[in-house]
């Protein structure tokens, strides 16, 4: 059998300092840093000792992810060679290892060289240099798996079938011959198992008649697991692999899932946090599909714009997260030879990520890259020659792009046009005949909208914040609105770190409905509150509950996020108003806002609230039953600290990264946007704080990540600020 061992720890990062991976080779500050400090070479070494029992073995190491154009090294002797950023490549050792001591270089290279794919033109992300994603040492069997791809042709069927495709690695070109042996599992319970001789680098198996079996869907999302056995003379080997079944089609019509039309609700991701860029682990790579899952109520994710790690990709199966991945680039399209790597781009993309039941489309074109006929000819080609399952996006935002793919999958930044000259009234979203120029219906995709129209950061004025939240239900009603619509993905999810030549002069684009924290704005209850009410119910005001924050003072429109039937609003603990949903404005979204306009309160003799200042409460309602409340204090002080860890029990042997939010808040705990203090974290005990100990509160919050140290025990975290003293919380490692 194979053993995977995880090799991150004991590198040594420069000739000097001693790191563990995942690792970023700079820390950058949150905003106005120098963004060329990481662009250049750097090198991660490691000595290590070969175990006699590796003797008759293969072995090698498995880069999951290294930025960029990595050379690997043994023992002096280059051993392999990856340049592209974002996907996995392994180095073989077998053969070239001494008995004892071995070293083992890396050289990364962080500068932007322009033959390889996302640079050679501007690029508004940043791509942090570093090994910053987990690296193995896999020791197997001389002939092992090197890929598996998992088909499901006729999910749909009572009796499915499943399609297996097995890639045998015989690196040493031994006499093939074998078993392969598939056992389909749910949990510890088998399903079906199947066999095949082998003779060959490839072998295929399809088992027929699986019945009772569940579907991979948004609201279940079903796994099952394929064990593949390879048994040769040589030894056995054996991996596992999740998959679903499912089927996913865009049609001009929508698109389906399982034959069922849905309603396409995203955002785009960005991989990276502040400080460590793109080097936090598994812990926060799961987080975050959590996050967009969970808490904005997401039913799809681009990986805008490249692929991404495959612990996010896993948990995007796990939470029922559809995903759009696609290659890496940003506007510039290179010469033949960077075209040649962005095509192997396509190829390392699909190969590595095939088995995702989340994956519904591949993104084959760089985003918002020109028309290219033959490039982007070949590209789908290639996505469609190794994955007949799933159909192709390639996203651009100039209309009558040539249509190449499956999918018109389009940026659309028409909102907020209008601001900008020209004479179009405010308009959601393009016709998609306008967009495509085509005469006849497609399927069609709204991939960005948006973003840089209205950047929008946690501490600004409350006014701003309410357009972004406007704007986010315009398109999106827009988007539910027009039944040739697939969806609507927004941008989005997260503030992220850009070069100086975008964002607000800090290399920050605040485009996020959340933070660099994953932290809410207001704008992020706009996806939220479309949610079912089995599922959550959700009331947020968009509110600072405050006279003088808007211009000309006043409170209104005041927005309320919410998937209830009905929101009152008691005024000093006066019933003032009660209303239903604005389902004039927005008559497509699932939950249209509840909206207060001035009108109301006239009727209500209170004009704009001009007098005494009162408490707030907004309840919800649904069919005539109080169900939520949101409160609002007249005189809000600074009254709590609070401190909140993701997870109470971090893993000690994946020494999991595990975010911690600190919010300051007021006495009836809501959010103090323009508290600007700073505070203090302290962690002891089996964990570290990564980053800087000492931060401001942006917007009312801040956060943190720590690292368990590996050593199972307790961890303690203090946050100290001088207006609230200390907060503390107890975490543990297991
Ligand atoms: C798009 C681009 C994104 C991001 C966004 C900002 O044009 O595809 O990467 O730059 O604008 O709104």
């Amino acid at each position: 059998m194979r053993s995977t061992i995880d090799f991150g720890s004991d590198w040594l990062f420069e000739g000097r300092e001693p790191v563990t991976l995942p690792h970023s080779a700079v820390e950058l500050p949150f905003a106005y840093f120098d963004e060329t400090t990481y662009q250049r070479p750097f090198t991660y070494e490691k000595r290590f000792i070969a175990d006699p029992a590796w003797a008759e073995r293969e072995v090698a190491l498995h880069f999951e992810g290294a930025m960029s154009d990595a050379r690997v090294s043994l023992n002096g002797e280059e051993i392999a060679a990856h340049r592209d950023g974002y996907t996995p490549f392994e180095a073989r050792l077998t053969s070239r290892l001494v008995d004892g001591e071995n070293l083992v270089v890396v050289r990364i290279d962080g500068s932007e060289n322009p033959e390889i794919p996302p640079f050679g033109g501007l690029l508004d992300f940043l791509t942090y240099a570093g090994i910053y994603r987990d690296v193995w040492l896999r020791i197997s069997a001389p002939v092992h798996l090197a890929n598996v791809k998992i088909e499901t042709p006729d999910a749909l069927a009572d009796k499915k079938t499943v399609r297996i495709c097995a890639e045998i690695a015989n690196p040493q070109n031994l006499a093939l011959t074998g078993t392969l042996i598939v056992r389909i599992k749910d949990g510890d319970t088998l399903v079906q198992t199947a066999n095949v001789d082998v003779s060959a680098c490839e072998a295929e198996i399809e088992m027929h008649g699986l019945a009772g079996l569940k579907l991979w869907d948004v609201d279940a999302p079903k796994l099952y697991q394929a064990e593949i056995t390879i048994e040769t003379p040589y030894g056995t080997d054996c991996t596992e692999h999740n998959f679903g079944f499912r089927t996913a089609e865009f049609t001009p019509e929508g698109f389906r899932l399982n034959g069922r039309p849905l309603k396409i609700r995203g955002l785009n991701r960005h991989q990276s946090f502040p400080y460590f860029g793109y080097a936090l682990g598994r812990a926060a790579q799961e987080r975050d599909a959590e996050i967009l899952k969970h808490e904005l109520k997401l039913n799809m994710v681009r990986t805008s714009h490249y692929p991404q790690s495959k612990w996010f990709l896993d948990r995007c199966d796990q939470v029922g997260l559809l995903v759009l991945e696609e290659i890496p680039g940003w506007h510039h399209i290179g010469d033949a030879a960077w075209k040649a790597e962005a095509i192997e781009d396509v190829r390392r993309m699909v190969r590595r990520d095939w088995n995702h039941p989340s994956i519904v489309l591949w993104g084959v074109r760089v985003n918002e890259s020109p028309d290219d006929h033959e490039f982007y000819t070949e590209t789908n080609r290639v996505a469609h020659e190794l994955d007949t399952t799933r159909q192709t996006g390639g996203i651009r935002s100039h209309t009558d792009s040539e249509m190449l793919e499956d999918v018109y999958t389009m940026n659309d930044f028409i909102l907020g046009m209008e601001e900008m000259g020209g004479n179009r009234p405010r308009t959601a979203l393009r016709p998609i005949s306008e967009t495509t120029g085509l005469g006849h219906p497609v399927p069609y995709l709204v991939t960005e909208f948006n973003g840089h129209m209205l950047p929008s950061k946690s501490y600004d004025q409350e006014q701003r914040l309410t357009e972004q939240v406007i704007r986010h239900l315009t398109v999106l009603n827009a988007a539910y609105g027009d039944p040739g619509i697939s969806g609507a993905i927004g941008w989005c999810a997260f503030d992220y770190q850009t070069h100086c030549d975008f964002g607000s002069g800090d290399r920050i684009c605040h485009h996020g409905v959340m933070d660099m924290y994953r932290e809410p704005k207001f704008a992020a209850y706009a996806y939220k509150s479309q949610c079912d009410r089995d599922d959550e119910v959700v009331l947020k005001p968009v509110t600072l509950w405050s006279r003088g924050e808007r211009n000309g003072g006043g409170i209104v429109p005041l927005i309320v996020l919410t998937n209830c039937d009905e929101v009152e609003l008691r005024y000093g603990g006066r019933p003032l108003i009660r209303l239903g949903p604005d389902s004039q404005t927005y008559p497509h979204l699932p939950h249209p806002p509840v909206v207060f306009e001035r009108d109301h309160f006239v009727a209500n003799e209170l004009g704009i609230l001009g007098m005494r200042w009162e408490d707030a409460i907004f309840v919800g309602y649904i069919a005539g039953k109080q169900v939520a409340e949101a409160r609002f204090a007249r005189n809000p002080v600074a009254t709590t600290l609070e401190v909140v860890p993701d997870r109470d029990v971090v893993s000690a042997a994946r020494r999991d990264c595990v975010r911690v939010v600190v919010r300051a808040l007021d006495q009836v705990g809501n959010k103090l946007p323009y508290m600007f203090e700073s505070v203090m974290i302290s962690v002891t005990g089996e964990a570290e704080c990564l980053g800087p100990t000492h931060v401001p509160l942006r917007g009312g919050a801040t956060g943190f990540w720590l690292r368990a140290t590996g050593t199972p025990g307790p961890i303690n975290v203090a946050v100290t600020c001088a207006v609230f003293g200390t907060t503390t919380v107890d975490l543990r490692a297991a």
